[in-house]
């Protein structure tokens, strides 16, 4: 449906005057040969069938319309089980019906030269009983109730719940649960699964002290804490290959109820850097929720990190680097020009503008962007149904 033309565009005697000549450039992550680094963020929309809660064709409309030759995609918040589901309408990959569904997506996302990986998020204790299979409490590294209200079926808002602390023989279930779910999700036809490791989900619950009060080898020290995360990372590695595996961090996190330390953030990503180097993922992404927009979205009058979490990364950990996070493309383009990243990774850019990297390879500026992705209300589709192309897949298109 687009024509992007980027590979044409380098090889054409007016590339130098391109305005993103780093972001524009072509890359490979892993397995992916991408022909430019304007990555697509994991972007709940909460728009999957009601029931099945598998991908309909409205959503294949929309990875597809944000799909180009040689671009990336991360999918959406996908539960890897049943006992990790969080959101109404939010997809899966335990099921056959998930699993037909993404099969969709994939093939259109495949169809214009794209790649996609699927982003696997356990929801922890970010979940509800009502949400989890026999009314189950939701799992966690420590019984400790998130604050605030969570959406259950049929709409309704409650009061989150004290999750179950797991027990120690129970982790190695959890990680295997992961790397079934890797598995499926390239049945699926995805080209490689990301990790969420951020957003207070579970994998973060077990990174942070203030919700890992564990005792055992999977909390205290810096180690102990990541251990869970290192765990998952290298079992879906082994099982699919690590240049099929990426992996999300978040910083400056402020979400239900978890606000970490700057301190400790640091002295996680000092550890995790140089281990994460080791295994030769596809790549990291370090988001940051420290800039304008975001911190206000989430109350804050001020971002609560100072340090940038991007360059204090890159010092520590020497692979494949993408970051995310409030930037604009001209932002993006000096973070790859001077070496801090290798990749740039867009969320709310792609909501309303489909063709994100057509647009940046015609030169369009941040500000002529269409701004409209920042509209909250349109984020997240009705949990009983209903009309969901508003705000998704209704953008008008513009040709550069
Ligand atoms: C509507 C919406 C849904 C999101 N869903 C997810 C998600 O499922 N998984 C995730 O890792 N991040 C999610 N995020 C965070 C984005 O992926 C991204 O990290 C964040 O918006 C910062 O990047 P940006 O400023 O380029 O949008 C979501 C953000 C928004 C606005």
């Amino acid at each position: 449906m687009y024509r992007f033309e980027l590979m044409e565009a380098a090889n054409n005697p007016m590339a130098s005057a391109m305005k993103y000549q780093k972001l524009l450039s072509p890359t490979k992550a892993g397995v992916c040969e991408l022909k430019h680094r304007v990555v697509m963020s994991a972007l709940t929309r909460l728009r999957n069938d009601l029931i099945s809660e598998s991908p309909t064709d409205l959503v294949k409309l929309y990875y597809s319309q944000r799909a180009t030759d040689g671009g990336l995609i991360i999918s959406e918040g996908t539960a890897p089980s049943a006992g990790g589901r969080g959101y109404v309408r939010a997809p899966g990959v335990w099921t056959d019906a998930h699993i037909e569904g993404w099969k969709k997506v994939t093939e259109a996302v495949h169809a214009k030269g794209g790649y996609i990986f699927c982003q696997l998020m356990h929801a922890g204790r970010i979940s509800h009983s009502n949400l989890l299979p026999g009314n189950q409490l939701p799992v966690a590294p420590s019984a400790i109730k998130p604050a605030g209200d969570i959406h259950i079926t049929g709409g309704k808002k409650v009061q989150y719940e004290e999750p179950r602390a797991l027990k120690t023989d129970e982790v190695p279930i959890i990680v295997q649960e992961f790397v079934t779910a890797a598995r499926r999700a390239l049945d699926g036809g995805f080209d490689g699964v990301e990790i969420h490791a951020g957003n207070g989900y579970l994998p973060q619950q077990f990174l942070a002290k203030e919700t890992n009060l564990r005792t055992d080898q999977y909390g205290g020290s810096v180690e102990n804490r990541a251990r869970f995360v290192l765990e998952v990372t290298d079992a879906i590695a082994g099982a699919i290959g690590p240049d099929r595996l990426g992996i999300k961090f978040q910083q400056g996190v402020t979400f239900s109820g978890l606000v970490e330390p700057e301190d400790d953030s640091l002295a996680q990503l000092a550890y995790l850097g140089p281990e994460l180097e080791k295994r030769k993922l596809a790549y990291v992404c370090l988001s940051s929720l420290n800039y304008e927009p975001y911190y206000q979205y989430l109350g804050l009058k001020e971002p609560n990190f100072k340090t940038d979490v991007w360059r204090y990364f890159r010092n520590v950990y020497k692979g494949y680097l993408m970051i995310n996070g409030g930037l604009t493309p001209e932002k993006g383009d000096e973070y790859v020009a001077d070496g801090t990243a290798d990749a740039v990774i867009f969320g709310v850019p792609f909501i309303a503008n489909a063709n994100l990297p057509e647009l940046l390879a015609a030169g369009y500026s941040s500000e002529q962007l269409n701004q409209g992705g920042w509209q909250a209300k349109v984020w997240y589709g009705n949990a009983l149904g209903g009309p969901d192309e508003q705000g998704y897949t209704d953008w008008p298109l513009v040709k550069p």
